[in-house]
């Protein structure tokens, strides 16, 4: 077998896939997050690449097999990282999407690919209460995001310095002054590398092992720049904890110095959807650029971010192409013209779908029962003699650590860090470790359409038998 041409029925392919699919998807409830065969199974793919396929079917037979080297992370028991699933909308959508096999470049390579994406940020815009004014685009992911908030951000502030640094680069800039928490997450790091900012020219100013802002040095630190342009990164939703820089407080000192404000709303920004914790991000809509992920929160499969830009204009600086054999700029969207890609999947699609099917209603519901889950596991966690809560629960993070009697700090961090090693290994769920305030500690974070009261009791019940064990040894 060789030529595709030669092997054509695709039908019989997603028939067999869409099976398959079904039956590994009705099993993530039951199955470990890990299976103990995974390594092996990943293993067992064979490095070399055949002279000779021998077909459609007999490769997908193989992939099927290999599907348990696949972690659960589209199931209900993931807690680690910030990890989301996929809605069966987004899903669907998702393999047509496949199936179109749309170039989402500009409304001339595909009007369905354009006019969702036109719709799903007009809707993630009202979602999470920025003017529908903004422009936007959307990314592979909240990395990304960053990257086109921040190159916006990059562009304003050269401007400002009589520089069009898209065209002509940093040569005989200043540097660019960059503000921040200790919540900054590292993919707005790794994006202010990206940007050529550098991802270690940013000032964060905590008053805190946590890293919560200082307000009073982000005043001075501004001031004494003597209006001079500057970029300020604010947090909603910082991954230890769930917690968030008062956004308010800093859209109020970048509106009196001047500053550029970029909010990292990977996950957090959906807090605008509940009125039971819309307060987090009160002020959002006075930034200057927004970010948020949908394979996070909105249960988008990968890969779908957004960002969000007041002033859009700003992002034809870093990201505008043109070319004889292109379509013209003009009247018709060009997202390939506004965001790090030229070519693109038409991740709009799954996005759309998602938004079509359940609406403003049924994230908010979403949302709120993660909320609740959150408080659940943090009761569970506050009964419990050997576990201690290390942080308010304002979302839908819950940081913890297990702390038997008589061990000092240094004893109970490789405890911890033990525990959380043997809880990956175990597999029947899945959370891990961080540092939070210097402490090893376990930082489960709901984001899963899936979870149910039953998954998160399953979390802290293994984590205190698995403690127990480890405490023993
Ligand atoms: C606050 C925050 N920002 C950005 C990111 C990066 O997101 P992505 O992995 O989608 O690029 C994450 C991921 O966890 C995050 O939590």
């Amino acid at each position: 077998m060789s030529d595709p041409l030669r092997d054509p029925d695709t039908a019989a392919a997603l028939r067999y896939i869409a099976a398959e699919a079904e039956r590994y998807l009705g099993s993530l409830a039951q199955r470990g997050v890990r299976l103990p065969q995974a390594d092996a199974i990943a293993a067992s793919l064979d490095e070399r690449m055949p002279e000779t396929g021998d077909g459609t079917m007999p490769a997908l037979t193989e992939l099927v097999r290999a599907a348990d080297a696949a972690l659960g992370s589209a199931g209900p028991r993931f807690f680690h990282w910030v990890t989301g699933g996929g809605t069966a909308a987004a899903l669907a959508a998702d393999w047509l999407t496949s199936a179109l096999d749309q170039n989402a470049f500009a409304y001339e390579s595909s009007p369905l690919a354009s006019r969702c994406e036109e719709l799903a940020l007009e809707w993630s815009k009202d979602l999470f209460g920025l003017p529908r004014s903004w422009g936007g685009v959307l990314t592979t992911g909240a990395t990304m995001a960053n990257f086109v908030g921040l190159a916006a951000a990059r562009r304003w502030w050269a401007r400002r310095h009589g520089v069009d640094v898209d065209e002509r680069g940093y040569a005989g800039l200043p540097v660019v002054p960059v503000f921040s928490s200790g919540y900054i997450h590292v993919s707005a790091t790794k994006a202010l590398a990206m940007t050529g900012i550098g991802r270690s020219m940013v000032r964060r100013l905590s008053r805190d092992a946590v890293g919560r802002v200082d307000l009073e040095a982000l005043d001075t630190a501004l001031g004494e720049l003597g209006g001079a342009p500057a970029i300020v990164v604010g947090n909603a939703g910082e991954v230890n904890a769930g917690d968030f820089d008062p956004i308010e407080r800093l859209a109020d000192l970048c509106e009196r110095h001047g500053a550029w404000l970029h909010i990292d709303g990977a996950f957090g920004l959906f807090a605008a959807v509940s009125p039971r914790s819309a307060h987090l991000v009160r002020g959002v809509e006075r930034a200057h650029s927004v970010i948020s992920d949908g394979h996070k929160w909105l249960n988008v499969p990968y890969e779908s971010g957004f960002a969000f830009v007041r002033d859009a204009s700003l992002l034809h600086g870093p990201f505008a192409l043109e070319a004889a054999y292109l379509p013209p700029p003009g009247a018709r969207p060009q997202f390939g013209a506004l965001g790090p890609e030229a070519s693109r999947r038409a991740r709009a699609i799954p996005v759309w779908a998602t938004l079509r099917a359940y609406g403003r209603a049924g994230y908010r519901d979403m949302v709120e029962r993660h909320l609740d889950l959150a408080q659940r596991v943090a009761s569970r966690v506050d009964a419990a003699p050997e576990l201690e809560r290390l942080a308010a629960v304002p979302l839908n993070i819950v940081c913890f650590r297990y702390r038997p009697q008589g061990l000092d700090e240094s004893a109970l961090d490789a405890l911890n860090a033990r525990i959380g090693a043997a809880i990956l290994a175990d597999g029947r769920v899945y959370v891990g470790t961080t540092r939070y305030a210097g402490r090893v500690a376990f930082r489960p974070a709901i984001v899963n359409w899936r979870t149910t009261e039953t998954d998160v009791d399953l979390l802290v019940a293994v984590i205190r038998e698995i403690g127990a064990r480890e405490a023993a040894r």
